[in-house]
């Protein structure tokens, strides 16, 4: 049998030989696995005297130790040698991958804008349901049954009614929640009452179906014409930054007496006639009065006590104003590359 010594060095050459890790695994079976010389040696132990036993036990369990050690140090090697660093180059130069961060729609974002202007004139927001009965949508507001009144805003009529029985829809306006508010409030009061509402009619620049509105209501002993002029001058002041002119033509709403419609200059062309004004120079952005006595009747108020003014302006058409956008149909489209400019 080969002597310790030549087992040593001959399989120390062999793993040091070893150019990748299935060769240097076939030579670690070979000469270190269970058919290998050494592990022979080891076995033959078995048969020696107590004395030789402890003389060369050890050494060879110190030559199997070295090789063990060896292996393990090549095998790493190996490895590393073999590890492609190329695959592994980052590019620190390459341009990173953008994260998109989610932001309030155009339209949200007017509306906390609106809430904050009248909130520093001293309103409270109130809110009404999307889904309100005809009662609070048109009876409760001096609409008078079977009235041509009530085409003024086509509605949708949902098949359901509500747990009293009465015909509900999608709000017409946001007026419904009026009498909602006046119910459980005592005047006087300054509220403001954004919200969605729906219309039965064809769309086109300047007309969606779905759309908001922003009510103003202020009720007390003598609110007159003159403090509503004041209040929308100071809005429309504020939310344009600039001074707005403002034009109020008659009209007829039946819950106010008398009504108007509210006009204010065209933003977009300041005035010169441009698809959003429809080259009127103006742009109607709601309709506005004195609250007429039934509605204060229909709230439970005695007739003739209180005196108030109502507003309601469309949103959709604020926005498009002031970000100078041409066609209403936008902010319903889902088109993100229009809601990220916002
Ligand atoms: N509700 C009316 C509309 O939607 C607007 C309005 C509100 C008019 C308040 C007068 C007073 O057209």
């Amino acid at each position: 049998m080969k002597s310790l010594n030549t087992i040593l060095e001959q399989t120390r050459e062999v793993f040091l030989h070893a150019q990748d890790a299935e060769t240097l695994e076939k030579a670690r079976v070979a000469h270190l696995g269970r058919k290998s010389e050494l592990t022979e040696l080891l076995r033959s132990l078995k048969d020696m005297t107590p004395e030789e036993k402890r003389e060369i036990g050890p050494q060879i369990q110190h030559v199997k130790h070295e090789l063990e050690v060896l292996f393990e140090h090549q095998k790493q090697a190996l490895k590393e040698k073999a590890y492609d660093w190329e695959k592994e180059r980052v590019d620190v130069t390459l341009p990173g991958k953008r994260q998109n961060i989610g932001h309030l729609h155009p339209i949200t974002q007017v509306i906390r804008e609106i809430e904050d202007i009248f909130i520093s004139l001293g309103f409270d927001v109130a809110d009404g349901p999307e889904i309100d009965t005809e009662f609070y949508t048109f009876d409760a507001l001096n609409f008078p049954k079977n009235h041509p009144a009530r085409d003024m805003q086509d509605a949708y009529w949902l098949n359901e009614k509500n747990e009293d029985g009465d015909p509900i829809l999608p709000r017409t306006h946001t007026s419904s929640a009026q009498v909602r508010y006046m119910e459980q409030n005592i005047p006087p009061f300054r509220i403001v009452i954004p919200g969605k509402i729906f219309r039965h009619e064809p769309t086109d620049a300047s007309h969606e179906h779905t759309f908001h509105q922003f009510e103003a209501l202020v009720v007390g002993k003598d609110v007159h014409v003159g403090n509503f002029k004041y209040i929308a001058e100071e809005f429309f002041s504020t939310y344009f930054d600039k001074e707005i002119n403002i034009r109020l033509r008659p009209s007829f709403f039946p819950f106010t007496e008398p009504s108007f419609e509210f006009d204010i200059s065209c933003t977009v062309c300041l005035g010169k006639g441009c698809s959003v004004c429809k080259k009127t120079g103006w742009i109607e952005v709601g309709g506005a009065g004195m609250v007429n006595q039934n509605v204060f009747v229909s709230a439970g108020y005695e007739r003739n006590t209180y005196q108030g003014f109502a507003w309601g302006f469309g949103i959709e058409r604020l926005a498009m104003m002031k970000y100078k956008i041409d066609d209403i149909r936008l902010f319903h489209s889902g088109d993100l590359r229009f809601i990220r400019q916002f």
